[in-house]
């Protein structure tokens, strides 16, 4: 069976496809390498592209037989799709189309989607479920929550099944080092706590110390991104069973409070840092903790990595990548 890796170089895609290959499955990558590095296309053919090309589209599901795409393909900065919306809408959305188009030309009608918990915005409960209110505060979420309703009309008008999985804070890396998180520009927490660590970075900022939580700062939910890549596996196979389109949350289902977080990136790096406290950025729910059971039953998944396994990897792989530019 082969699988069409869209977003295949960026951070969680390249996890995925390492983890396909092992498991025996073909891989093409497809990517623009806008966000993503060709170093991290390692597993399967490699095809540069952009999923708004339709006449490339076409000429890779030509020449290649591809039974189910993944399409990690998105920008992924809240902040700036607040002030580029157009961007956002163009890429998240428009080019998932023209993607999708260019499927059913092709008779490809097995889809996974990279959705979020951003698609519920101000959650109303914790821990959140599928069924909860879906209401998202900025373009980015906007963008997701589209495509996922484009997917419910694709599958009852042509039978399209597809599987969209919304991941809470995807953290770690690859345990043997390979490939890891390297966003430009990082605003992930565990990133640029680690960066703190290695001084590449002054101190690290705790927006909102006010929060009704344990210790007043917000509580996330970190999932490894080797359990996120072992849920695509699954929903390959669900797919490739006959499963009709489902949605699944996937987290840990443990918050964090960023203090916590700070605590635990200190022990494990054994590295001192400076912690600026500054005030709540606008659109931060308090807590944001995913309900995962569905996909614990309907998929057979379970969490295989602790929090500390998420840091420990993720600092293995800083210190490996310390110094070096990707490309
Ligand atoms: N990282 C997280 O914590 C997180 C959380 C929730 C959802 N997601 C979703 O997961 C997906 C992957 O996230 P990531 O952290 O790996 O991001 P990433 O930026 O590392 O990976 C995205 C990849 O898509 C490629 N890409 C973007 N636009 C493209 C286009 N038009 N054509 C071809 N390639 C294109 C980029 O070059 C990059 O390699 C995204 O859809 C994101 O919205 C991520």
């Amino acid at each position: 069976m082969a699988i069409l890796v869209a977003g295949g170089a960026g951070y969680i895609g390249s996890h995925v496809c390492k983890m396909l290959l092992q498991k025996g499955f073909d891989v093409v990558v497809y990517d623009n390498l806008v966000h993503g590095y060709r170093c991290f296309a390692q597993w399967g053919d490699f095809v540069q592209g952009d999923i708004g090309d339709q006449a490339q589209l076409d000429s890779v599901f030509s020449n290649f037989k591809i039974d189910v795409v993944m399409h990690f393909c998105a920008f992924i900065e809240v902040a700036e799709s607040v002030i580029e919306p157009e961007k956002y809408y163009k890429n998240n959305v428009q080019n998932t189309i023209t993607l999708l188009e260019a499927m059913r030309k092709h008779g490809i009608n097995k889809f996974i989607f990279s959705s979020t918990a951003a698609v519920y915005g101000m959650p109303e409960r914790t821990p959140i479920e599928e069924e909860d209110r879906k209401l998202p505060i900025n373009p980015y979420g906007k963008s997701k929550l589209m495509i996922e309703e484009i997917l419910d009309d694709y599958s009852s008008a042509y039978g399209f099944r597809s599987i969209r999985f919304r991941y809470f804070n995807a953290a770690g890396a690859d345990p043997e080092r390979e490939i890891g998180e390297a966003h430009v520009p990082e605003t992930h927490l565990i990133p640029l706590l680690l960066d703190a660590a290695i001084g590449r970075r002054k101190d690290i900022k705790v927006f909102g110390t006010d929060y009704e939580t344990q210790d007043g700062t917000c509580v996330r939910d970190y999932i490894h991104v080797n359990d996120l890549a072992d849920a695509h596996i699954r929903g390959v196979d669900y797919l490739l069973d006959g499963g009709n389109t489902n949605y699944f949350n996937l987290g840990s289902g443990s918050g964090f409070t960023v203090r916590e977080m700070i605590q635990t990136a200190k022990k494990i790096t054994t590295k001192d840092f400076a912690v600026v406290e500054t005030d709540r950025r606008p659109g931060d729910p308090p807590y944001l903790i995913a309900c995962s059971d569905k996909a614990q039953k309907k998929l057979d998944w379970k969490l295989q990595h602790s929090l500390e396994d998420i840091i420990i990897t993720a600092w293995n792989w800083h210190q490996t990548m310390a110094g070096r530019k990707l490309v």
